[in-house]
């Protein structure tokens, strides 16, 4: 069962979890080698990079020595697309710290063999060590990564086609349902599960329930997000609202 922790408010959680980042980043670097960090996109981490980026430049943290995994990338979608998570990321975390542009890797929407682009980063990751900390959001579907349901505990990298629920909700970004992708390339469940720690961020009551079903049904392809229950390391940071659905 993962943990939970009810934060006052999302910028609090999202400090919590920028200091984890922050322990993980300053443990590596004590023990001579490269953090691993899995990153996610979206409306939720949007506090969570804003407080890294002032502790790199308040406090000198420093992303010299980290190398980063995102989770997921639009299919279609080059890295200069305002919408692609590519341009998310160097928007609001990779321009803005010290991490070599060589040490950031986000799937590549426009790559001509998504299935060779795939198994790449699954090499990425095993060559990198594995992750020590993945960040992640959660959708409504239950979906983390693009993980819609059905998604396979034992699924990798590869690429999914979204959800209606998805799509919609991912317009507030595109401006209108249409122009959102209907297909994207995530890492896979068990990619996920590989990570050594996993805090995922939820926010709002929009997120009520389907926090509460994922950490109440059983663990099943029907709603990702329940896998996590399989992790020994696994953290929920909530709101008030976000927790709200369950007698946490
Ligand atoms: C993004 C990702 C998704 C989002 C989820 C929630 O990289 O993997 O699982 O975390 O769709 O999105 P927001 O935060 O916009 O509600």
């Amino acid at each position: 069962m993962s943990n939970v922790i009810v934060h006052p408010d999302a910028a609090s959680a999202a400090a919590a979890v920028a200091a984890s980042v922050a322990q993980v980043i300053r443990d590596a670097r004590r023990q001579d080698r490269k953090a691993v960090l899995g990153l996610a996109t979206g409306l939720t981490p949007l506090p969570f990079y804003r407080e890294l980026v002032r502790l790199h430049r308040e406090q000198g943290l420093s992303f010299a020595d980290v190398i980063t995994f995102n989770l997921d990338e639009y299919e279609g979608l080059a890295g200069s697309h305002p919408q692609s998570y590519r341009r998310y990321m160097d928007e609001h975390l990779f321009s803005q710290v010290d991490i070599p542009a060589s040490a950031t890797h986000v799937p590549d929407g426009t790559a001509a063999d998504p299935e060779q682009a795939c198994r790449d980063i699954e090499d990425a990751i095993r060559r990198a060590g594995g992750v020590d900390l993945q960040i992640l959001g959660i959708g409504r579907t239950g979906h983390i990564g693009f993980n819609e349901p059905p998604s396979l505990r034992e699924s990798r990298t590869r690429r999914v086609v979204l959800d209606e629920t998805t799509r919609r909700d991912n317009s507030v970004f595109f401006g209108n349902i249409e122009s959102v992708p209907r297909a994207a390339l995530t890492m896979g469940i068990a990619t996920i599960l590989d990570a050594r720690r996993i805090e995922l961020l939820a926010f709002g009551r929009g997120k009520a329930e389907i926090v509460r079903r994922a950490r109440q049904e059983k663990p099943g392809p029907d709603c990702p997000a329940t896998w996590l229950q399989d992790h020994g390391a696994c953290t929920f940071h909530l709101d008030p609202e976000s927790a709200s659905g369950s007698a946490i």
